[in-house]
């Protein structure tokens, strides 16, 4: 954990995997784990430890790959103690951030000239998903986040972030509720990575759609999730919305950098 990340004392649940499984055995005794594996079978508790062993190995490389570029996004954070604007607070995800290999993965489907277009990350966390969009040529990008800690965290990471692969330097952050935001009028690509619940995706896209109806214009949303089975209705939601469009896309591979493979969708806007 670095300095800054310590002064704002996160909560950061991939912390001390290790520690908490080794004070487990020498509290219950080397044969509580033994008794675990036979109440749960050992399909089940097989997977628990290859979810953990993953969950290390992603861990590293994110913060690797903070280290290699002088930032800090790595984590699980928990919401309960950080400083929210807006009611929406119990309806938020703990801020995960999407790992390189799986943003260079949706990025490959977007063959689309994007020079016009302004890259909304809608629940942006720490901001890693904004360093990484700015390595394509965008005409801005943006990240919305209600956290004030994370805030400043991401602020921080987008003073710092100098990689020569940068092609859009147009970067900022919002400190706001997704569910006030206000869409800019330019061409959009809206990404949401399993932000929050379902009640604020609707508001959120319910305003996404008032403003593409005021002013009509390209817009592509990404939608991914890896936990709460959230695409199974983030998907049917945007499609209920009316004009949009499911592109066919692969599977997203399992990266070793991903805490949990994400399931993703992206649509277009095609209005009648
Ligand atoms: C799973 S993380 C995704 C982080 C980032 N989008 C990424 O892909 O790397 C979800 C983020 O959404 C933020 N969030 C949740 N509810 C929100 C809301 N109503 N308004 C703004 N941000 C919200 C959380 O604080 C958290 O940082």
């Amino acid at each position: 954990m670095n300095r800054e990340t310590h002064s704002i004392n996160l909560q950061d649940r991939s912390r001390g995997r290790i520690a908490r499984a080794l004070r487990f055995v020498r509290q219950q005794g080397i044969l509580e784990p033994l008794r675990l594996v036979r109440r749960h079978g050992l399909g089940d508790s097989g997977r628990f430890v290859a979810r953990n062993i993953r969950h290390l190995v992603a861990d590293r490389l994110a913060r690797r790959w903070d280290r290699d570029n002088g930032v800090d996004t790595a984590g699980s954070i928990r919401l309960d103690a950080l400083d929210v604007v807006g009611p929406h607070r119990d309806q938020g995800n703990e801020c995960v951030c999407t790992s390189p290999r799986s943003f260079a993965f949706i990025m490959d489907r977007l063959t689309d000239d994007l020079a016009d277009y302004t890259f909304i990350d809608i629940g942006s966390g720490k901001s890693r998903t904004l360093l990484l969009a700015s390595h394509y040529p965008f005409a801005a990008i943006v990240g919305v986040e209600f956290a004030r800690e994370l805030v400043a965290i991401a602020r921080r990471n987008i003073e710092r972030y100098k990689s020569p692969a940068q092609k859009c330097r147009q970067i900022a952050v919002i400190e706001a509720d997704a569910a006030t935001y206000e869409f800019p009028p330019t061409p959009l690509l809206v990404y949401f990575y399993n932000p929050f619940s379902r009640d604020v995706f609707e508001i959120v896209l319910g305003n996404l759609m008032s403003s593409l109806e005021r002013h009509p214009r390209p817009c592509l949303v990404v939608y991914g999730s890896s936990s709460h089975r959230a695409i199974e209705w983030a998907k049917p939601a945007i499609h209920d919305a009316g004009s949009f469009q499911q592109r066919v896309t692969p599977p997203m591979p399992r990266f070793l950098d991903a805490v949990r493979t994400i399931d993703y969708a992206i649509f277009d806007y095609r209005p009648s």
